[in-house]
């Protein structure tokens, strides 16, 4: 691979097709190298109001150009985000850390939503069902919100983007839209490609800022009438409680402690690539990265030595050298968080394998790094087998029979997605039946989604929406129940019936 000149344009707003300057900023850093790549505006109420005011204005004629020609709009988005497919993954390496590799999945994850979203231009289904009284037509259809608020997370900065972002156009919405601050270069690349792709002026808006203002501010405006959110449990819960005050629609996901079970009749090398695929990889950075796995008492010994022998081999570094396979934390305070859920699993018990320690010499001296790392014999209740840890560590928890991988994987607040490796397969039926997340994996790890099923979970990982999928448009839509009488005369629904 070539690294091509990746020369980063200023930030700015971008509200009613239009790029704003905002003076106040801060530095966007470059986690692998601790460089500084550009600087994100840091906007204030004032942006998100204007940006509502264009949204506002555009979605009523938004709202009546014909579903199959918005979607034109899309197919033309996600052909310039093929052609662009190189860059924009280098620029999330960069911004973001996630090996390359990591990165252009990543990229082809917003391309598949957007040729998934442009076919449903040409769906969107409602139903017909019959009327109850004679000469009446009834159906459903479904109409735009208005003006939704997006916000999204620094750890899928383009795919959760477009995850939001395409079925609310396709559904006729128009957007006020704030991205991390952490990875801003997605959202403003995904702004001009908006812009290449003839959007109307308005429809989309980005406001680059602090999730205290501009977050704060698109959560009480008024005309905002959906928030859909991915990030943090403590902001998610916050939003949820804002908007409810409101009757607004929010739609949340909110992470996960996602486990890998390991049956004792499992093919143990498979699970030992599932598990180092989806705990290592974006540095365990995902809401669906497996934090956990549940391991049968009688391979235990097995799969421990396996997967020390496959973590020996991780190289760990830039993301944009192809050869690397684990890249940096997002930020000091990424690491340093990470540090302190040692520090609590050494005290709770935990015995650890391996890593364990921030990486601060030669190659990994300016950016964050962190060893990938294994604790093991940890039981269920621990914290470090409870609560997200947000980066590459795995504790293992043995168990001595199927119903209590399952318990287990259960007893945690979270339930985004959960993974089993088995050949049994009566153990296969009842695992997808009783593991209580919203995405479960069978032989295969907890990680890697794909865009036209629903995506997210059950209890504490969000509050039962979903993005992506067909499941997307009912969060951005309302549903109407038209009737149409065509008998001539007043005819009254349950009264006017014969028997
Ligand atoms: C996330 O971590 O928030 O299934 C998104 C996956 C990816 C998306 C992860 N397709 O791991």
């Amino acid at each position: 691979m070539t690294t091509l000149s990746l020369e980063v344009e200023k930030l700015n707003n971008f509200i009613n097709g239009e790029w704003v300057n905002v003076s106040k900023t801060q530095a966007v850093i470059n986690p692998a190298t601790g460089e500084e790549i550009v600087q994100v505006p840091l906007s204030t109420e004032e942006a998100v109001n204007e940006a509502v005011a264009a949204a506002k204005a555009a979605q009523k004629e938004w709202a009546l150009v014909p579903a199959p020609q918005r979607a034109e709009v899309l197919y033309r988005v996600g052909y310039i985000m093929k052609e662009r497919k190189e860059r924009l993954s280098q620029l999330l390496t960069m911004e973001n850390g996630k090996v390359i590799e990591e990165a252009r999945g990543e990229v082809q994850e917003g391309i598949d939503m957007a040729f998934y979203m442009a076919g449903e231009g040409r769906r969107l289904f409602g139903q017909t069902t019959p009327a109850e009284l004679k000469d009446k037509f009834a159906m459903s259809q479904r109409a735009p919100v208005g003006v939704v608020g997006i916000i999204t997370p620094w750890n899928f900065p383009i795919a959760i983007a477009t995850w939001k972002s395409f079925p609310a156009i396709v559904a006729g919405n128009a957007v006020v839209w704030k991205p991390a601050t952490e990875t801003p270069i997605m959202a403003y690349e995904l702004a001009k490609i908006f812009e290449e792709a003839g959007l109307p002026k308005g429809v989309v808006n980005v406001v680059f800022g602090a999730g205290s203002v501009v977050g704060d501010a698109m959560v009480h405006h008024e005309a905002i009438r959906v928030i859909s959110f991915t990030g943090s449990n403590d902001t998610g819960r916050n939003i949820a409680s804002e908007c409810g005050k409101q009757l607004k629609k929010v739609s949340l996901e909110m992470g996960g402690k996602n486990a890998v079970i390991v049956m004792d009749d499992a093919d143990l090398d498979l699970a030992v690539e599932g598990i180092l695929w989806s705990a290592f990889g974006t540095s365990g950075q995902r809401c669906t990265a497996c934090s956990r796995v549940i391991v049968h008492e009688k391979v235990k010994r097995t799969l421990e030595e396996r997967l020390l022998a496959a973590m020996d081999k991780l190289t760990i570094g830039n993301g944009l050298d192809e050869s690397i396979k684990v890249g940096p934390i997002i930020n000091q305070s990424g690491v340093v968080k990470i540090k302190q859920y040692i520090e609590i699993g050494r005290e709770e018990g935990g015995k650890l394998l391996a890593g364990g320690y921030e990486l601060t010499e030669d190659a990994h001296e300016n950016g964050y790094y962190f060893a990938p790392t294994l604790f093991t014999n940890a039981t269920a209740d621990m914290r470090i087998a409870q609560e997200e840890i947000f980066g590459p560590v795995v504790s293992i928890i043995p168990v001595s029979s199927f119903e209590e991988a399952i318990e287990v994987n259960n007893g945690v607040t979270y339930g985004l997605s959960s993974s089993i490796f088995t050949n049994d397969v009566n153990r296969v039926f009842k695992a997808q039946r009783d593991l209580d997340t919203g995405i479960v994996y069978v032989n295969a790890g907890t990680t890697g989604a794909e865009i036209h099923l629903p995506f997210g979970g059950t209890k504490g990982t969000g509050n039962g929406h979903r993005d992506s999928g067909i499941q997307a448009l009912d969060v951005f839509t309302e549903w109407k129940a038209i009737y149409v009488d065509y008998s001539g005369k007043l005819q009254r629904a349950q009264i006017d019936v014969e028997s």
